[in-house]
């Protein structure tokens, strides 16, 4: 067996690799490791590797990556360091090839100069942790130094055929409808937008919306609450049309071909508590839904009771995974 680095040709290979260990929860296709590996502004080619062996039939996979830009005021992360992914074949070989990339990835990001590392959580992420059913990837992060959290974040779910607005939340954007309004964003709010998320979320949020606007057509399927000329809230939707692939549809192939996603959404923090929040969630829905959609996820959150509100069930459970080098 031995490691080498990944070479465009063996994007088949890994595909195949990947799905055939993990693909029944999370199937990976071309377009979601370019833009998340391969396109990535993060992306460094001597930080991903493949380990094979002497017939060069692939056993294990692993990317790690160290901040290339700011992630907005959260800045470079310049003592952070991530392993974003682990893919390995789950007999003896495979583990024996898996423990072999995930040191490969801990040696580069030491080299780095790096003093924590966290398996996913990073940039243009594939996993905000490590995923709870995964227990050889828990236990191999475990044999190399990681100490898994109990603490859990969830991607939840829901089937939309019998959704629509609760009632209450129509009422009570009908009484605030002098004030706040949600509708889709345009081209003209887009400054408006950016200034709110700079105030309010000005890290990783609003990086990643930047992004995203720099892909779309149209920033339609960001929502915004208006107060005025101002944005108070932002809420980010996914369907078939959308260009960017956000962690809501990364594993769209089990949402069915009609598939939505939503998040992040974040309220200005004067304006929560009068039930704007929820009504740009349960909007959020409803224009995912006029999409086209009949299932949709919401990820990486712990809000499990906001979003069970309007019927949302936990579907993907994952702990927060580190390392001090
Ligand atoms: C989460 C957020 C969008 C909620 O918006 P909000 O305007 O404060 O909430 P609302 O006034 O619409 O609350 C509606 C209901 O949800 C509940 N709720 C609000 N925030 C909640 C939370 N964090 N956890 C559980 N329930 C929550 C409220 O108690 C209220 O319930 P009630 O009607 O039974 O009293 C807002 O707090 C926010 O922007 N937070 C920071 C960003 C964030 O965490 N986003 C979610 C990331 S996954």
């Amino acid at each position: 067996m031995r490691v080498r680095h990944f070479r465009t040709e063996d994007l088949p290979a890994v595909l195949a690799l990947w799905n055939r260990c993990m693909g029944e929860q999370f199937p990976l296709d071309a377009p979601l490791f370019e833009q998340n590996v391969l396109k990535d502004a993060h992306f460094d080619p001597e930080a991903v590797w493949v380990a094979e062996d002497e017939r060069g039939n692939l056993l294990a996979y692993a990317h790690a990556k160290v901040c290339k830009e700011p992630l907005g005021s959260a800045g470079m992360f310049p003592e952070q360091g991530w392993v974003g992914a682990l893919a390995f074949e789950p007999d003896d070989a495979g583990l024996e090839a898996g423990r072999a990339v995930l040191q490969t990835a801990l040696d580069w990001l030491k080299a780095q100069g790096r003093k924590r590392v966290s398996y996913g959580s990073d940039p243009a992420h594939l996993f905000p942790g490590v995923p709870a059913e995964q227990t050889l990837h828990q236990q191999l992060l475990q044999e190399a130094g990681f100490t898994i959290s109990d603490h859990i974040v969830v991607d939840l779910v829901r089937d939309l055929a019998d959704y629509r607005v609760p009632d209450e939340v129509e009422a009570n954007l009908q009484r605030l409808r002098e004030e706040y309004i949600i509708r889709s964003c345009t081209p003209q709010d887009v400054p408006a937008l950016l200034r709110f998320l700079q105030q309010e979320f000005p890290g990783r949020w609003y990086y990643e919306t930047v992004k995203r606007l720099d892909v779309e057509d149209t920033p339609r399927d960001i929502l915004i609450l208006v107060h005025g000329d101002e944005v108070h809230g932002f809420c980010h939707t996914f369907w078939r049309g959308s260009k960017r692939i956000g962690p809501s549809i990364y594993w769209r192939g089990l949402l069915g071909e009609a598939y939505g996603g939503l998040g992040p959404i974040g309220v200005a923090a004067s304006t929560r508590g009068k039930g704007l929040g929820l009504a740009l969630l349960c909007k959020g829905v409803e224009y995912v839904k006029s999409q086209g959609a009949t299932r949709m996820a919401i990820d990486w959150t712990d809000l499990v009771d906001f979003y069970g509100k309007i019927g949302f069930r936990v579907w993907k459970r994952y702990h927060s995974a580190s390392l001090s080098l």
